[in-house]
């Protein structure tokens, strides 16, 4: 197995990529903020087998966490990380400190309208602008050929889908669908925080959404289904629902009933943990 080279200067990480792409050699960039599970080593992996080289990078992104919101907390274990990006196949890791990705007097931002009007957009204010600027100062500071984001985060995929082709990046970005467990929650690095009996009812969630995904695809009505589900959600232990609502897949507008392209999505919290997830409708 090579060694995974680790890095923590764009300086650096620039020169490696712009090393490989210059010998032919294709690059696929896969953006994390570590405490890394099996979803993100399998976009390490797509990035793997799509590319000759794959880029991870760890940054636990400031700008993206509101005050009240898991910044202090959120789990940081770059040693164990890099290890299992070095078990698939990684080939850099790119992992900057704050004052690397915001030197003293940073004053740009990046914030992309429409998509983020919605969901996670009303329910973590601020936070689309902090991925979409991070997420565009990486893709700028690697300019590798394609790059890789899980589908859990739907909204996020869709916000730097837009952003990438309004800014004209030229890099392919693409959605890598959901890892789960066996019963079917969604893999999260959140999912630590949830003691044994909040994990058992954390289950509830993608099987409320998928069971409902079957049901607006028969053409009942939204919001009636939704409420009732909220109800089931809160009755099983979840603290509150931020969200769970129907919309398009491609501009997050919220529907009324199914239709071709829809998506239902989630986010709701059980203790301290905000679980999101979301499920394909028709
Ligand atoms: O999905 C994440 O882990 C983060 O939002 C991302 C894309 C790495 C930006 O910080």
């Amino acid at each position: 197995m090579t060694r995974m080279i680790i890095v923590r200067r764009v300086a650096d990480l620039r020169a490696h990529v712009s090393g490989w792409r210059g010998r032919g050699e294709s690059v696929g960039l896969v953006p994390t903020m570590g405490a890394l599970h099996d979803g993100h080593l399998s976009l390490v992996r797509r990035a793997k087998d799509d590319n000759v080289r794959a880029v991870a990078t760890i940054f636990v992104n400031p700008t993206q966490f509101g005050p009240n919101e898991d910044l202090s907390a959120y789990p940081r274990d770059e040693a164990g990380d890099a290890a299992k990006l070095e078990s698939v196949g990684c080939d850099l890791l790119f992992a900057p400190d704050v004052s690397e990705m915001y030197p003293a007097g940073f004053a740009t931002s990046v914030s992309v309208a429409g998509i983020t009007d919605h969901l996670d957009g009303i329910a973590r204010p601020g936070h689309f602008g902090g991925v979409a600027t991070i997420v565009a100062k990486l893709l700028l500071q690697a300019l590798p050929d394609r790059a890789y984001f899980g589908e859990k985060d739907y909204q996020q995929l869709q916000v730097i889908k837009r952003l990438a082709r309004d800014l004209d990046m030229p890099v392919e970005i693409c959605g890598v669908p959901t890892v789960r467990e066996a019963d079917g929650l969604a893999l999260s690095s959140r999912n630590r925080y949830l003691s044994a009996a909040e994990r058992q009812i954390a289950g509830l969630l993608p099987r409320a959404l998928a069971e409902a995904a079957q049901l607006l695809a028969d053409g009942r009505a939204a919001a009636p289904l939704l409420t009732d589900i909220e109800g089931r959600l809160i009755a099983a232990g979840f603290g509150s629902v931020d969200y769970i609502a129907l919309c398009d897949g491609m501009s997050l507008e919220p529907l009324a009933a199914a239709r071709p392209g829809s998506r239902i999505f989630a986010a709701a919290r059980i203790g301290r943990t905000r679980l999101i997830d979301n499920w394909p409708v028709l």
